[in-house]
């Protein structure tokens, strides 16, 4: 697809989302009741969430930090699922709420820590964790690209430049713990050969852990659960 018709069909999820979120205060997924709140990636209007929230290797016993948690499916499902410690992170103040709306209504908020925080901005710089997370903002724009404000919708859905993917990279490795998995939720929206050159850059490569062809807003799309590993390893 033509980089503009993948901003238009950025700006048309975003704008589905100013209409659906908006009249929309709950929605069921995985088999249990979410709140939803104004502002935020809602999980209904794509099937990502589920997709990743059902196929993540969940570290049981071990830690999580979901970057970008949005309404806080996928932390809270981890912490149901027997993550020991989970850390739930996002730039949007409404997702951070939103975060902490679900884990109380799901009673893992004794194990589910939420912050404001860009990417790993907030952690403790030795804060690691047996498994990082990131159901991304996929859609690839020119830097600067007007559209896009860090911590609204746009932010959800767009990263100007891939600078969030190369950050995602370059300091998630930091704070994993030794044997720890860094994971990304991509789809075919996304900048595939952008992110090969990010991640060679930092000495990595992809592993596909799981895929699935799906429609996003009327698209056709398919979900990728990647791992990155160090070049030479598995
Ligand atoms: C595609 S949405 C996924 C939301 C949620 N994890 C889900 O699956 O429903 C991407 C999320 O990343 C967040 N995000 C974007 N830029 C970020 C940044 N620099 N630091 C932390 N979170 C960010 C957005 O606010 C949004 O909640």
């Amino acid at each position: 697809m033509e980089q503009n018709e993948l901003i238009a069909l950025g700006l048309r999820l975003v704008q589905a989302h100013a209409v659906g979120a908006a009249s929309l205060d709950e929605f069921s997924l995985l088999g249990r009741d979410w709140t939803q709140l104004p502002e935020v990636f809602a999980p209904h209007l794509t099937g990502s969430t589920e997709f990743f929230s059902t196929h993540l290797p969940y570290p049981v016993g071990g830690s999580l930090l979901e970057v970008g948690s949005g309404t806080g499916v996928t932390a809270v499902t981890a912490a149901l699922s027997g993550c020991a410690r989970v850390v739930a992170v996002d730039i949007s103040p409404a997702a951070v709420c939103n975060s902490l709306l679900n884990a109380e209504c799901h009673r893992v908020s004794d194990r589910v820590r939420v912050l404001e925080s860009d990417l790993f901005g907030a952690l403790a710089p030795d804060e690691r964790f047996d498994a990082i997370f990131w159901n991304s903002n996929v859609i690839y724009t020119p830097a600067g690209f007007a559209g896009s404000g860090p911590g609204d919708l746009h932010g959800a859905v767009f990263d100007p430049g891939y600078v969030l993917h190369g950050r995602y990279l370059r300091e998630g490795p930091d704070h994993l713990a030794q044997g720890g998995r860094l994971l990304l939720g991509f789809n075919s929206l996304g900048d595939t050969p952008r992110l090969t050159d990010l991640a060679s850059g930092q000495g990595l490569r992809m592993n596909c852990l799981a895929s699935a062809a799906r429609h996003s807003g009327g698209t056709p799309v398919e979900f990728r659960l990647l791992e990155f590993v160090p070049r030479g390893e598995g």
